[in-house]
């Protein structure tokens, strides 16, 4: 059989939405065969399309036909017509949405062949990440990264009825742009016509969009590819896109109030209704609650304070660690106390490869039993104190206040009970009054913890000069399930508390002239109160298709170490173009 085309074959249906009240319809598919099976004079087909697989009969009727069908291979492209069928009661498959109904073939023609496919397409995936980036149109076969990619059409459509509906405009920003503060590295592009000169990939369209505030636009609002090369994670690639947004004239109420709204229509697109106004905690609650500024809502297991519980027992380490300046900070694992030593030991090991010293645990059998030595009865004491029951397990850090608490809020997600992740449960949260500045360790010195245009708050400008750590910004984050998928922030609009933020930030004069120059100089022009938000659009997505990657709804990720294997890129250049970009490589 060979390939034809022939532009009389036009689908009618696709495959996986016929149902019952298609029976006795004549249709036309057009797809890829899933699977073949043949049982002699019978042969099964189960084609596949966008919207998901039927299950095809060729029977003995037609012998010609079923010749022809025996040649059908995985991923062969073909055209089938035929009658829908009820299954009958004794025959469905409910594990297929179309699984009440088949296609009787009464004529089949042969669009392509189609080399074996290296892994079958099927979910969950069976190959490794690395064979299905390298082969990513077959892997986008696959229903579920179909159904992912639609979804997240559907998402930015819905982003744009809405924001457009709320009296925003899409403005597009450069690509070829100058370096935006955000704080990861730049991807530079060298410009051929001035050489030795580059631009900068946008890290985001941050300066652009609060130009255009100053310009007069009022309501921005943008889905915009990001650039930013960084180390990566699950929930980071090199590029990404984010729903950026600006406004005049607001503050965080206002602001607040419309992402509220925009979260509950994304949400609604998975039947989720989201409850409004959501919860606000400022960076302190959060960090001394739940040792995290993103703090996953969905269980309880607050951290606690035991500092003063710690000075008052009879213990060196604790005297030693409390002297030092150490917080004493506690979580209680409910109904842990029947976790074993060597899941305890592993427990520890986690906090000490996420930095920490370790862990203390007390386990109270008819004993207390624990990492720690102490008397019964102080054990005692710091049980009660801790509020935990005999069943449970207490797990202690003696460290520098946030080193504490972010190691036992790192710990408390290691217990996130596995049907609260299935439950379908979303709590969305604010985090606001971030500090302005935070010490950078590797720079040695303070650094924006958002971007240097982030407003402080006026009640906090007298600390600027004198103790710039205590400064809170006017910045927030939205976190849904422990996920940042937003940040953003009030900003300053006024140069004369731009030029002390730099100052405090070590930025001299020229420093700032010549990395923001442009923007400062905009800023002098009548710039209106503003601020705004952007959020990680591939993060809400993933989190609408109850994926654990963002990988899994971006059509072309890049592997964790940056590189796309469809591609084979980043890769070499030849010596022209080198030279034509005045661009020479080091031996390295
Ligand atoms: P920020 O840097 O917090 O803010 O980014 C906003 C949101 O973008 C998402 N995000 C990412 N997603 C995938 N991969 C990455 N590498 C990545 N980096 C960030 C996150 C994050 O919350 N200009 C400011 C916004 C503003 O102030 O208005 C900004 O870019 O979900």
């Amino acid at each position: 059989m060979l390939p034809e085309t022939n532009s009389e074959w036009k689908r009618t249906h696709y495959c996986g939405e016929l149902r019952l009240e298609h029976a006795e319809a004549e249709v036309t598919l057009l797809g890829w065969v899933n699977r073949q099976r043949d049982m002699g004079n019978l042969i099964f087909v189960d084609l596949r399309d966008r919207e998901g697989l039927i299950q095809v009969v060729f029977s003995p009727e037609d012998l010609a036909l079923i010749e022809r069908a025996k040649q059908l291979r995985m991923e062969f492209v073909v055209g089938i017509r035929g009658k829908v069928r009820d299954r009958g009661e004794k025959m469905r498959n409910p594990n297929m949405a179309t699984g009440d109904v088949e296609v009787v073939a009464t004529d089949l023609i042969l669009f392509n062949t189609s080399q074996v496919p290296p892994f079958m397409i099927a979910d969950p995936p069976q190959a490794s990440e690395e064979l299905r980036f390298q082969y990513r149109y077959l892997d986008l076969r696959r229903p579920a990264l179909q159904r992912s990619l639609i979804l997240r059409h559907k998402a930015a459509l819905a982003v744009r009825n809405f924001l457009s509906s709320k009296g925003f405009y899409e403005i597009e920003t450069p690509f070829l742009t100058k370096s935006t503060p955000e704080g990861a590295r730049d991807y530079l592009v060298p410009s051929r016509v001035y050489k030795g000169r580059f631009f900068a990939l946008p890290q985001s369209p941050q300066i652009f969009k609060q130009i255009l505030m100053i310009a007069g636009f009022d309501r921005y609002f943008q889905i915009v590819r990001c650039f930013r090369d960084e180390d990566l994670r699950a929930d980071r690639q090199p590029e990404f896109t984010q729903i950026d947004i600006e406004m005049s004239f607001i503050e965080e109420d206002e602001l607040f109030a419309v992402n509220e709204a925009m979260m509950a229509e994304l949400f609604g697109l998975i039947g989720v209704e989201v409850e409004r106004p959501f919860p606000r905690l400022s960076y302190e609650e959060a960090m001394a609650r739940y040792g995290s500024d993103k703090p996953d809502l969905r269980f309880g297991m607050e951290l606690q304070d035991l500092t003063e519980t710690g000075g008052r027992i009879d213990s060196e380490l604790m005297r030693k660690a409390l002297g030092s300046g150490s917080e004493l900070k506690g979580l209680v694992v409910e109904n842990g106390g029947s976790l074993s030593r060597s899941q305890l030991d592993k427990l520890n090991r986690k906090a000490q490869e996420l930095g920490g010293k370790g862990l203390i645990w007390i386990k109270k059998a008819e004993a207390f039993k624990s990492s720690l030595k102490l008397s019964q009865e102080d054990f005692q004491f710091v049980w009660e104190k801790a509020g935990a029951q005999d069943s449970d397990l207490l797990l202690l850090v003696a460290d520098e206040k946030y080193k504490a608490l972010s190691l036992l809020g790192s710990i408390r997600l290691e217990f996130l009970p596995d049907d609260i992740k299935k439950s379908g449960v979303y709590k969305f949260t604010w985090v606001t009054d971030f500090p302005l500045f935070e010490w950078s360790e590797e720079e040695q010195r303070l650094v924006s913890m958002h971007h240097p245009f982030t407003s402080p708050r006026p009640e906090d400008l007298n600390l600027l000069e004198v103790s710039p750590e205590r400064v809170r910004a006017r910045a927030y984050d939205l976190v849904l399930n422990g996920v940042e998928i937003g940040g953003g922030s009030i900003r300053i609009n006024q140069m004369e508390i731009q030029e002390r933020i730099f100052k405090t930030l070590g930025l001299t004069e020229e420093e700032a002239q010549e990395k923001f120059g442009f923007f400062l100089k905009a800023l002098e022009f009548g710039a209106p109160p503003h601020g705004g938000i952007a959020h990680g659009f591939d993060r809400i997505v993933m989190l609408l298709a109850g994926e654990d990657s963002i990988r899994e709804v971006i059509p072309f990720p890049k592997t964790t170490s940056s590189l796309s294997l469809m591609t084979s890129s980043p890769s070499a250049v030849s010596e022209r173009q080198l030279k034509e970009l005045g661009l020479k490589l080091t031996k390295e």
